[in-house]
């Protein structure tokens, strides 16, 4: 029996010592650790074995499971690293990792928010209209006659008239929402409207097809041009500092009288200031009131009960100037060189 154990150990330890793969070393370890293993088959002839050759057998035993076991344990180890080897072969580990790009918003939306954040301050809340409109709300509403320019073919994108007669059209400023606002709230209304108009332009530095205005609308009653230019002038402060200067120039809009165009003074260093325009405002023309009236069927927006002042501005245009850039098709051009400078 003693021979057995000896060699059985000295087999199983070369069977173990040559397998080339972790299943080859659990066949093994089956073969000779396993119920039906060799080792065991002779455990169990312990039975019959004398009270002296019991103890000697046993140890023999004990020792042989052991050096069986711990070579299994040596082998898995051995053969682990060669399999982790192979899995990172071809694998150069001194290369640089792959860095994900991680965004940030786009200038646009920074400054959107930016325009939102001050008015919110102000007491103005978000109102939204559609950008199919209607020439009803995008001309007529605001008073704006048949023959004015803006509403020509070649400066506004329409869509064919429908069965009704009635032409849709790409909403060439976000006034239009300044009456779906009256027609479905009451005074005191006090709104912005940020959102993208179109015009049939050409493009260049200075002009996109597409772009973003953002209304304000505030009507109640006894509201003064002196609100409008207190609005107006903390707004821009708030978003191009303290020191910055605003001009009103009287303007002419169907919708307002009287009108203004507001310029900020640009101050670059080097250079010599320069006014930039940036808005167009003004006091609520009574006209619009009275048609918000009779679309109403209602007198709550009586140009005798309230007053008010709204404004448009670009976007765009204020975003130009924040940043310096010269060229307003950066805005759209999506080129990750310009847009990862506003992270
Ligand atoms: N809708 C004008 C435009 O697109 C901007 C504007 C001017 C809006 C005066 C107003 C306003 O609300 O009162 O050029």
């Amino acid at each position: 029996m003693k021979e057995d154990i000896t060699s059985i150990q000295t087999e199983a330890l070369s069977a173990i010592e040559s397998a080339e793969s972790l299943q080859q070393l659990d066949d093994a370890r089956v073969a000779f650790l396993g119920k039906k293993g060799s080792l065991t088959a002779i455990s169990a002839g312990m039975r019959n074995l004398s009270k002296e050759e019991k103890p000697i057998i046993g140890e023999l035993l004990n020792v042989a499971r052991t050096a069986i076991t711990d070579k299994i344990a040596e082998v898995k180890g051995k053969l682990e690293t060669i399999a982790d080897q192979k899995l990172i072969e071809g694998v150069d580990v001194s290369l640089p990792g792959r860095v994900l790009n991680e965004g940030n918003l786009h200038p646009m939306t920074l400054m959107r928010d930016r325009a939102i954040q001050i008015l919110r301050r102000l007491g103005f809340s978000l109102a939204e209209g559609p950008e199919i409109e209607t020439e009803f709300h995008c001309f007529d509403a605001l008073n704006t006659p048949e023959d004015h320019p803006a509403r020509n073919d070649g400066d506004t994108f329409y869509f064919d008239a429908s069965e009704d007669g009635l032409r849709k059209l790409l909403r060439t400023h976000t006034s239009s929402v300044q009456v779906r606002t009256m027609e479905s709230q009451k005074p005191p209304v006090r709104i912005i409207s940020p959102g993208s108009a179109y015009r049939r332009d050409e493009i260049d530095a200075t002009h996109l097809s597409v772009f973003t205005q953002l209304e304000g609308l505030f009507i109640t009653e006894d509201v003064r041009l002196s609100d409008l230019k207190g609005t107006l002038e903390y707004f821009f402060q708030a978003l191009f500092g303290e020191d910055t200067e605003t001009r009103f120039r009287p303007h002419f809009f169907p919708f307002t009288e009287p009108s203004f165009e507001i310029d900020v003074k640009l101050k670059v260093k080097g250079q010599e200031d320069k006014w930039i325009e940036v808005a167009g405002c003004g006091m609520v023309d009574p006209a619009v009131l009275q048609q918000i009236c009779n679309s109403r069927e209602d007198d709550v927006f009586s140009p005798d009960k309230v007053t008010g002042f709204a404004f448009g501005m670009g976007i765009d245009r204020l975003a130009m100037i924040q940043w310096g850039i010269r060229d307003i098709r950066h805005l759209i051009d999506n080129d990750t060189r310009f847009l990862k400078q506003f992270a």
